[in-house]
């Protein structure tokens, strides 16, 4: 019988894109997927670095599984960001791992589970992509049935100073268009009718080649990845993350033409202080962002706006933060999402003194929390009695009667689910305004 394979992943969208990848290479070799970690011959966990907290996850979880397998030992094996960037340290620090895979090795995850399982020891590969590596995932592979991610991007080279992207996912890479819309055309011939195009700065995307970008106008190649993307008829097309400094106009030009573009932008403003901006080294000002946030605003169709910030950033004083508040009322996010710094070793705001105090850390996160959750309030709240259509992607865990998806907004939409099923889109009358999702009457749905 051949080995089985248990896949767990942590972290954003570009480590599920993967390990939707690497199961379709071990199902091709001949290996099962089983979610079993009791029973699995071999463990893999796809893990993620980007704050501390996050890194950490993997080490408890071996330890859970080595307790969970005193009988007979798997196969342990680390792939994604903590891989590529502790390499063979993975081995001394944690011996239960046998197989180090880092972030552009996914590829050749069967090939290096084969060698272990043979009893090599210590099987690791920091290797770039091969040239001929194909990205696609065949549309039968992916995790959910209903919304597919499609990377057009990978890498990072930002460098903002507090961020470890760079180094776990390396430099900047660009799929063709061609294989973007090929990929699109398929998921959308196949039933899905949601599509995410994602990447650690999509608003960077460069390929090197016009292949499917003919035709298609724009400022800049992502403007024109998006109208190519809109042309493919897939019926809601999101896209996540944009980096305001590259974040051009006629992204809003293409929402506003393309109905299947949706309305929705997430533009990571991490601080509103100028200081701290130029300590992070993002390349805009608190007013840079808010022109860019002007244009999406006075677009015809309302754009939801969501956010990251940082709090605590080295150096970051009251005053610093006063700015950041600022500038979140004047905005005013549909959500946002906020971090506490996390000092990651290697990057360059690690050699900064990290002078702000937990607890001040933690004040500022839930100050910051309370203010969004006001301004949140209102957004929410003028929502009630307008249509808006819904993806029905799975049934309520809070009631049994209900369903819950995403809006073409972004915002979490529960519904009676009487009259829809999961994979249907609802046209949903919001009635009610929670904290962090709507409720609503289904109208129609097909
Ligand atoms: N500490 C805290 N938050 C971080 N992020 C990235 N690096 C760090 C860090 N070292 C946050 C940023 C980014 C989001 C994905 O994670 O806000 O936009
Ligand atoms: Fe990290 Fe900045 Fe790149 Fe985003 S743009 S992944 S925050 S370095």
């Amino acid at each position: 019988m051949s080995a089985t394979v248990y896949l767990e992943t942590f972290g954003c969208q570009m480590n599920v894109a993967d390990s939707e990848r690497a199961a379709v290479r071990l199902r091709g070799a001949g290996f099962g997927l089983t979610n079993s970690a009791e029973t699995a011959d071999v463990i893999i966990f796809n893990t993620c670095s980007v704050r501390e907290r996050a890194a950490h996850k993997v080490f408890t979880r071996i330890g859970e599984v080595r307790r969970l397998r005193l009988a007979k030992e798997p196969i342990v094996g680390v792939m994604g960001c903590v891989a590529q960037l502790e390499g063979g340290d993975l081995f001394n620090n944690s011996p239960s791992v046998d197989l180090v895979v880092g972030t552009r090795a996914t590829d050749r995850l069967p090939t290096l589970i084969g060698r272990a399982l043979n009893g090599e020891q210590r099987v690791i590969d920091l290797d770039e992509r091969a040239e001929t590596e194909k990205w696609d995932v065949p549309a039968t592979a992916r995790t959910s049935k209903y919304v597919a991610f499609v990377p057009i991007i990978e890498g990072c080279n930002k460098f903002c100073t507090y961020c470890i992207v760079p180094y776990s996912r390396g430099r900047e890479q660009s799929r063709p268009a061609s294989e973007i819309v090929a990929e699109m055309k398929e998921l959308r011939d196949y039933g899905y009718r949601e599509i995410h195009l994602i990447g650690q700065n999509v608003n960077s995307y460069r390929p090197k080649t016009e292949a499917g970008l003919e035709g298609f106008t724009g400022v800049t190649p992502f403007c024109r990845l998006l109208r190519a993307a809109a042309a493919t008829g897939m019926e809601r097309i999101k896209f996540t993350t944009s980096f305001p400094r590259d974040f051009h106009p006629d992204i809003v030009a293409a929402i506003e033409d393309h109905e299947n573009l949706c309305e929705w932008v997430h533009l990571p403003a991490q601080s509103g202080s100028n200081r701290v901006l130029r300590a992070m080294r993002r390349g805009h000002t608190a007013a840079d962002y808010l022109c860019r946030i002007a244009t999406i605003k006075n677009a015809r169709r309302r754009i939801a706006i969501t956010s990251d910030i940082i709090v605590g950033f080295p150096g970051e004083t009251d005053a610093d933060f006063r700015e950041t508040t600022r500038l979140v009322k004047q905005v005013g996010y549909d959500a946002l999402y906020i971090f506490k710094y996390s000092e990651r070793s290697g990057t360059p705001a690690a050699r900064l003194d990290d002078d702000v105090s937990q607890s001040t850390k933690t004040d500022r996160f839930l100050e910051l929390e309370n203010l969004q959750q006001s301004i949140q309030r209102k957004v929410y709240d003028a929502y009630v009695g307008r249509e808006t259509r819904v993806l029905a992607e799975r049934n309520s865990t809070k009631s049994n009667d209900d369903i819950t998806g995403h809006s073409t907004c972004h915002k979490v939409v529960n519904f009676p689910r009487a009259f829809v099923r999961a994979g249907q889109v609802a046209t949903v009358r919001v009635t009610e305004a929670k904290v962090n999702s709507l409720y609503g009457e289904v109208l129609s749905a097909n």
